[in-house]
C-alpha cells in the first residue's frame, strides 16, 4: 500500500514541549505505537531544535518527521532562518506552511507560495494550511479559502501540486480558545469546495487525487467522525498530539477505520 492511500495523521507540537527530554519521551511512545500500524502514516512536527535528536531516535520506525515552518531560500545571509535543505538534511520529509498562527504574525499568501516552491525544490512535502477566521452566513468564507489556495498555488505545476497536502483548518475551531468544534459536515463541505477550486486551477483528476486533512480541536472522540464523514484522508492534530495516550488513540482509530470494509464504515456512527 502506498503512502498516498494511507491515512495521514500529522502532529503539530507548536512551541511545545519545553525540554528535549520531554520531547523524546512523547516521541518514543508515539513511534512505538505508529510502528504497529500499517494503514496510517504518522508524521510528527516538533519545534526545529528537536528535529535532530528525534531523527536519531527514529531509526527503524515508520513515523516521519516534519517542521512547522521554513524560509523560502536554500541558503544565504538570512539571520535566524532555517532553509528547506537543512530540514531535509535532518531527515524531515514534511513542512507545515501557512498555519494560522504564523499568518497571524504577518505571513502572506504570496510568501507561503514562495515557501511551497522552495520546499518542493528539495523534496519536502508541504502541508498547506488554509481556513477562514469566521463562518459568515453570506458564505464569504469560501472566498477567503479560494484566495488562499489560488495564491499559494501560483506558478506551481500539476506535478508540483500533486506533492502537496492540504490541511483545512477553520481558525475558529483551533486551540483551547476555539469558539466551538467544527462538524464533519462542515469539513466535508469544505473538502468538496477545495477540490472544486483545485479542479478549476488544474483539472478534476488532479483535484480528486489530492490528500486533504482536517485540523482544529481533533481529539480521540471526534477523529473517527472526521475521517468517516469529513471528506478527508487524514488529520492535523495540535494539543492532543502532545499527549501520547490521546494521540495514539487517534492513530489507532485511523487504522481501525482504514481496515474496515467501506460498507461497514457507512453504518458506524
Ligand atoms: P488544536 O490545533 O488541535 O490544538 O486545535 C490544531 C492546529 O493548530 O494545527
Amino acid at each position: 500500500m502506498s503512502t498516498v492511500q494511507k491515512k495521514l495523521i500529522v502532529a503539530n507540537w507548536k512551541m511545545n514541549p519545553t525540554s528535549q527530554k520531554e520531547a523524546l519521551a512523547i516521541f518514543t511512545s508515539i513511534t512505538k505505537t505508529a510502528a504497529k500500524l500499517l494503514k496510517v502514516q504518522c508524521v510528527v512536527c516538533p519545534p526545529f531544535v528537536y528535529l535532530s535528536p528525534l531523527a536519531k531516535a527514529l531509526t527503524g520506525h515508520r513515523t516521519q518527521l516534519g517542521a512547522q515552518n521554513v524560509f523560502p531560500e536554500i541558503d544565504g545571509a538570512y539571520t535566524g532562518e532555517i532553509s528547506p535543505k537543512m530540514l531535509r538534511d535532518l531527515k524531515a520529509n514534511y513542512v507545515i506552511l501557512g498555519h494560522s498562527e504564523v499568518r497571524r504574525q504577518g505571513e502572506t499568501n504570496e510568501n507561503i507560495n514562495l515557501k511551497i516552491k522552495a520546499a518542493l525544490k528539495v523534496g519536502l512535502i508541504p502541508v498547506l494550511c488554509i481556513g477562514e477566521k469566521e463562518r459568515d452566513d453570506a458564505g464569504f468564507y469560501h472566498a477567503v479559502v479560494k484566495e488562499q489556495l489560488e495564491i499559494a498555488c501560483q506558478g506551481i505545476s500539476k506535478a508540483g501540486i500533486a506533492q502537496i497536502v492540504i490541511a483545512y483548518e477553520p481558525v475558529w475551531a483551533i486551540g483551547k480558545d476555539a469558539q466551538r468544534e467544527a462538524t464533519p459536515a462542515e469539513s466535508l463541505e469544505m473538502s468538496i469546495y477545495i477540490r472544486k477550486v483545485l479542479s478549476d486551477l488544474y483539472d478534476s483528476k488532479t483535484a480528486q487525487a489530492m490528500q486533504i486533512l482536517y485540523g482544529g480541536s481533533v481529539n480521540p472522540k471526534n477523529a473517527g467522525y472526521f475521517l468517516q464523514d469529513g471528506g478527508v484522508q487524514g488529520l492535523l492534530v495540535g494539543r492532543d498530539s502532545l499527549n501520547p495516550k490521546k494521540f495514539e488513540a487517534i492513530l489507532k482509530e485511523a487504522e481501525r477505520l482504514s481496515s474496515l470494509p467501506l460498507a461497514l464504515i457507512k453504518n458506524i456512527k
